[in-house]
């Protein structure tokens, strides 16, 4: 079984690769490693940044061989906010301490009337060891609701409504999450390249 190191600490993210990639051991970014640079424009930038620095700093604290470095950068585009908060999406209101006051927050920064067209993204970047690295993409588009609904999923999940239904990634089960979801779309598209 392949064994994939994960440059996240996110353990939202970390509960959907183990439940998106069965086929593989993930080793989990350790506690006392540092916390990696991501300082990029876009997703591709701050995923492969995220990726390359977790490869170099594995090589040399790793404490277990690996198969491959995956990092994901990931977040919510909102047309309306000129496709905000996007690739800073985790940095978003953090003076707030939960996801229910952010989501508020960003809800009301949308006037009446409002475009509310939104789409997740999520670019992954593999480094195989050995190997060149490589990125894959996802996206879901929805629209965002009024309020915040559901307890299901993380982060911004309980505003999003995914195209096709009426109830929020927070209200869907993780498991039809998982049938269209940014971060699963991008799991296919990477089990396709690394299977080959
Ligand atoms: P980053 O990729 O570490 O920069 O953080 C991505 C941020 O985007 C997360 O902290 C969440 O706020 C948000 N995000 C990414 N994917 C999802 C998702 O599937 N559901 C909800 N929020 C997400």
């Amino acid at each position: 079984m392949l064994k994939l190191l994960l440059a996240s600490r996110n353990a939202g993210k970390l509960r959907e690769f183990a439940e998106l990639l069965p086929g593989f051991t993930l080793v989990p970014w350790p506690a006392d490693a540092p916390e990696l640079p991501e300082t990029g424009a876009f997703f591709q930038d701050n995923a492969l940044q995220k990726a390359e620095g977790a490869r170099a700093w594995w090589q040399a604290h790793g404490t277990e061989p690996v198969d491959a470095v995956l990092a994901d950068d990931s977040g919510l585009c909102v047309d309306a906010l000129w496709g905000g908060p996007g690739v800073l999406s985790a940095r978003f209101a953090q003076d707030l301490a939960s996801y229910t006051d952010r989501n508020r927050r960003l809800l009301a920064m949308l006037p009446e009337g409002a475009d509310r067209a939104a789409r997740f993204v999520c670019v992954l970047a593999c480094v195989p060891l050995p190997g060149e690295p490589f990125t894959v993409s996802g996206a879901v588009e929805g629209t965002l609701a009024f309020a915040h609904r559901g307890s299901q999923g993380f982060g911004y999940d309980p505003i999003f409504l995914p195209d096709g239904y009426d109830q929020t990634f927070g209200e869907l089960s993780s498991e039809i999450k998982h049938t269209l979801s940014h971060r699963a779309r991008a799991c296919t598209a990477l089990l396709q390249k690394l299977h080959r």
